[in-house]
């Protein structure tokens, strides 16, 4: 035998001996009055039970077994909790126990992964940066001061438009509207273009985005047999790691130039982006924020961001496009609010109550982030007459619960009349719909794409008419789904910008 096949031999027994040990434990404490949940195969436990649809699949097993349901996913012990009851006794109820993160193996590449709001624990640490979050980018008055930079996008989104118009052509409308969200927040943070529509330009930021947008949305064995973690069987941290460090060497250039911008304010006046805002929040002596953290902070903030916002934007679309009687109704309250000759304005949002009522029912049932992201048990609880035992990941099945047939009448139509006359929001206090979580963790930067998701869709419809392409009707068009980082269609919506009037 070579040292390699030794190397391996020993590995493979390594791996089978502590998998076999930590399964014994874990089936020594399913005694222990763990939720129900379906029969597994040893060593792999219910993993092979997620499919390529895991809140699907997961959606149909707590048909079976309730909507507190343990799943063993090789080592690591799952509930899924999959009723706005159950979601209630977590979020509210129990949220500061179950506010704790599951860090990814991936994520681990960071040097420190606590220096990343999404994967900290909670601490004084996460508490500053939502704190910065909240009141200084995403408080009403901040996010007012930077609309300047969104409209300047949104008009360069609609000239892009423009020219598909003249062509005839048809636009990947998740595209346009990811490199537009990317496009915001580059200038929300740093007030400078990044990415032009046309030609492509920093194409390396955009492939770096959905590289991390795979990585994240691929399962990673190391996750599940953390025995596995110094072997990093799929590459994906290596892979990590070659993405954040041209991302943190993209962002050090940009925060070096400022910098040095910044002592001579006579030659560069202020700009009062994201990063004059974190660069003075630093220079405050009172706070505990250093200028290490902003990295980690806007790498946050751009995977967290980007592709949530702009698949909403896509399915929003693909719903309309299926159901034109709403697409007409939402054109219509457009035009009579609004007009054709104004552009939309982020204040205008709020006298279009049908578009609304169109993007929460997109939420409903399309929740761009289903499980919410894992949670974990930072201690052992008791639910509903069970024990969830310290670090267990916990999955909130989002998707299920906003296809819930004892909550939702008809619960797989389109219908965003049903929000018009209910007081049901996403703010995280309806446990029956939450897209944007509840509780401590729930998403920070809900403000921001609230704004950002209304006024791309608004612009878009303000602005043309549209059709699906040639052959494709909407009785057919594919609204399959599948999950990566976020629940994206498995079919990319092309879609053409038109005149009014010539689509009937
Ligand atoms: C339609 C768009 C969006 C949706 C549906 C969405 C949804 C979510 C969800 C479900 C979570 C996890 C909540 C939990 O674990 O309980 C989350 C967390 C987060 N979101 Fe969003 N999000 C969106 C847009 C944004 C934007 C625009 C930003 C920032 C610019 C952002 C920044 C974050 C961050 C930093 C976290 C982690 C918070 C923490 O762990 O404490 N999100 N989001």
């Amino acid at each position: 035998m070579d040292l390699c096949n030794f190397l391996l031999y020993a590995i493979s027994s390594y791996v089978f001996i502590h998998v076999l040990v930590v399964f014994a434990l874990k089936s020594s404490s399913s005694k222990t009055n763990l939720p129900p949940g379906p029969k597994g195969l040893p060593l792999v436990g219910n993993l092979l039970m997620l499919g390529n649809r895991p809140h699907e699949s997961l959606a149909n097993l707590s048909k079976t077994h309730g909507p507190l349901m343990t799943l063993h996913l090789g080592c690591l012990t799952t509930v899924v909790v999959s009723s706005a009851e159950m979601t209630r006794e977590v979020l509210q109820k129990n949220d500061h126990t179950f506010s704790g993160r599951i860090v990814i193996d991936a994520a681990t590449t960071l040097s420190h992964p606590e220096g990343s709001m999404v994967f900290a624990q909670l601490g004084p640490h996460w508490r500053t940066l939502r704190r910065i979050c909240n009141t200084q980018m995403f408080n009403p008055a901040k996010l007012d001061a930077l609309q300047g930079l969104r409209r300047r996008q949104i008009k360069q989104m609609i000239e892009h438009l423009h020219e598909s118009y003249a062509a005839a052509r048809a636009i990947d409308v998740g595209r346009c509207a990811f490199t537009t969200v990317l496009n915001l927040i580059w200038n929300m943070m740093f007030s400078v273009d990044l990415v032009d529509h046309k030609l492509g330009l920093a194409q390396e930021l955009k492939d770096l985005v959905w590289e991390l947008m795979k990585i994240g949305g691929t399962p990673n064995l190391a996750d599940y047999f953390p025995v596995l973690k110094p072997i990093d069987p799929q590459g994906l941290r290596r892979r990590t790691f070659k993405c954040f460090t041209k991302l943190h060497a993209i962002f050090d250039d940009k925060i070096n130039q400022r910098l040095q911008s910044r002592s001579s304010p006579s030659q560069f006046p202020r700009t009062n982006d994201l990063l004059d805002v974190l660069l003075d929040y630093c220079e405050d002596n009172g706070s505990d924020f250093r200028h290490e953290h902003i990295k980690p902070l806007f790498l946050d903030i751009f995977t967290a961001g980007t592709e949530t916002s702009s698949t909403t934007i896509e399915w929003t679309m693909a719903e309309l496009l299926r159901n034109r009687h709403v697409l007409a109704k939402a054109q219509s309250e457009i035009n009579e609010i609004i007009g054709r000759e104004q552009a939309v304005d982020e204040s205008d949002i709020a006298r279009l109550p049908y578009l609304q009522a169109v993007v929460k029912e997109t939420l409903r049932l399309h929740p761009p982030v289903p499980f919410l992201i894992p949670h974990r048990a930072d201690a052992t609880v008791e639910l509903a007459g069970f024990t969830v035992p310290k670090h267990s990941q916990v999955l909130i099945n989002t998707w299920a619960i906003g296809r819930d047939g004892h909550v939702w009448e008809d619960p797989l139509s389109f219908s965003p009349e049903r929000f018009l006359e209910s007081r049901v929001d996403f703010r995280g206090h309806d446990f029956q719909f939450i897209p944007f979580g509840a509780g401590r963790r729930i998403c920070p930067g809900m403000p921001l794409a609230d704004r950002v998701v209304h006024l791309i869709l608004a612009s878009f419809l303000q602005s043309f008419d549209w059709k699906l392409p040639e052959g494709v009707t909407p009785e057919c068009l594919d609204m399959q789904e599948k999950l990566g980082i976020t629940l994206n269609k498995v079919t990319p919506l092309l879609a053409i910008p038109c005149k009014f009037g010539s689509t009937t």
